[in-house]
């Protein structure tokens, strides 16, 4: 049986912040889920979390029912948070060793590492590093096995110029921990329990220590302060990137590329600059979309192109249309084939039907559009009474004028002409003109006031 064990206890002091460190975020989603979601991958019995400061706002964030959450009141070192843990481990378990702050561990690392451990042998994972100032430094015998661990604070001049490090991440037999982490004492430069006196004392109970080091430096980086964060954010930008590319993606910079959940693009794609995705976004074929757009949980169909800095938020947007520049497309907002939208359009909980345009600066929400409506500049749907929501519907090849207020609810029959600059409040038949605006006057020979 396999478990997991994720250590979670610290403050996180350096990120000088109110919310507990692991919730802290890279691509929109907390550190420690990020975690969660690895070990998930290898489908473990349990995982076991092993909480302290903030321990209830992290809490009530992880809402996994294989998760079990192990208070560690006092933090005394990563020896006594598995320590903690040591109780509720089953009699023949391979325990995985992961930490809440290291978030972008891979699963297939945890298969590699898990599959080390036995009753007879000891599983950790290794990195070499050129600068590995604050790592515990892994301590090898004439013949190239693993004899300790050394920690930073406590090593020799000698010891401290030793390149490879511990990762953290282990994999260890059930009965090795119950045998060698009562054994730990905190006789060290800390005063804390260290896991990582676990080497030492498993290889003097006959334990072998296998270790398997990881080429990809980012599974194991710690985040300690915002800085790392940034450095772990861009990197898994740049992978996610890549992952895209190889799809078959185009994107004109990957350095300048944000996706905050789940991008899924069809064939021939092309994604200009500083985008931001979030949420779930899936994209047909030779779908483009222009630089400076935000786009989250949206469903873009083949063909359509979205014009720069425009705003998608859970949306549903046919083949063949155009959107933005500047456009700020809503929830709600369902478009057919070849609907337009221009700058400065906003549309909500609104369905505009094939081939209709909105070309600039308007409102349409609670709205519904047949086929090739055009709404002219300046349109309102007036869809707020200051208490009730109310639905303008407008029916194909509809002509409304610029500068026209449709005060809801209100419906305006297909073909019908609302002249500009109306203010619509009853409801307009089908082929007839609806106007709604005084007539206008012409006043001849008249004198502008002078000064
Ligand atoms: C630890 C290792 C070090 C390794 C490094 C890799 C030990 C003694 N040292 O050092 O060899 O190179 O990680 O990043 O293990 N935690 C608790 N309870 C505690 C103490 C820590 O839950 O009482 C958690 C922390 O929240 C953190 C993790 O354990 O997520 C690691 O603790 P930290 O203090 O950062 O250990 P390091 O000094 O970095
Ligand atoms: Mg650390």
């Amino acid at each position: 049986m396999l478990e997991a064990i994720i250590l979670a206890a610290g403050k996180g002091t350096r990120m000088k912040s109110s919310l507990p460190k692991v919730m802290h975020p890279i691509a929109g989603k907390p550190l420690l889920q990020h975690v969660l979601d690895s070990a998930s991958e290898l489908s473990p019995e349990k995982i076991h979390l092993v909480l302290g400061h903030g321990a209830e706002v992290i809490q009530a964030h992880v809402q996994q029912a294989a998760v079990e959450v192990t208070l560690q009141e006092q933090q005394l070192g990563t020896g006594h948070a598995v320590l903690q843990v040591l109780p509720k481990l089953g009699q023949d378990s391979i325990v995985l060793v992961l930490y809440g702050d290291v978030p972008l561990i891979r699963g297939e690392t945890l298969k590699r590492l898990a599959a080390m451990a036995t009753p007879q042998s000891l599983g950790l994972l290794t990195v070499r590093l050129s600068d590995p100032t604050g790592y515990g430094r892994i301590l090898r015998d004439a013949s190239g096995e693993v004899m300790a661990i050394v920690e930073q604070k406590d090593a020799t001049t000698e010891q401290l110029a030793i390149t490879e490090v511990n990762t953290g991440f282990m994999a260890v037999h059930s009965s090795v921990l119950r045998r060698c982490l009562p054994q730990l004492s905190n006789n060290n430069a800390q005063g804390e329990y260290y896991l990582t006196d676990l080497i030492a004392l498993a290889r003097a109970e006959g334990v072998a220590i296998a270790a398997a080091a990881t080429p990809f430096t980012y599974e194991v980086q710690g985040i300690n302060n915002r800085q790392q964060q940034a450095q772990l954010e861009r990197q898994y930008q740049i992978l996610l990137a890549n992952r895209l590319m190889d799809t078959g993606l185009t994107l004109f910079d990957p350095a300048r590329f944000d996706c905050r959940g789940e991008l899924n693009a069809g064939s021939d794609c092309v994604v200009d600059v500083n985008c931001v995705f979030e949420g779930r976004v899936t994209l047909g074929n030779n779908v483009h979309i222009e630089p400076n757009c935000f786009i989250r949980n949206a469903v873009i169909a083949d063909g359509t192109h979205i014009l720069a800095n425009t705003v998608i938020d859970d949306a549903d947007i046919g083949p063949d249309c155009h959107i933005g520049p500047f456009a700020r497309i809503r929830p709600g907002s369902q478009f057919a084939r070849g609907a337009r939208v221009g700058n400065f359009v906003e549309t909500k909980k609104a369905s505009i039907g094939e081939g209709s345009k909105i070309n600039h600066l308007s409102y349409v929400g609670d709205a519904e559009l047949g086929a090739d409506v055009n709404i002219g500049a300046g349109t309102i749907t007036c869809n707020y009474d200051g208490v009730n929501k109310h639905k303008t519907r407008i029916h194909d090849q509809v002509f409304v004028g610029s500068n026209t207020a449709l005060v809801a609810p209100v419906e305006i029959g297909a073909g019908a002409t609302i002249a500009a600059g109306s203010t619509i409040t009853q409801n307009v038949q089908a082929q007839q003109l609806g106007v709604a605006r005084e007539r206008q006057r012409n006043i001849d020979g008249w004198h502008r006031p002078k000064k």
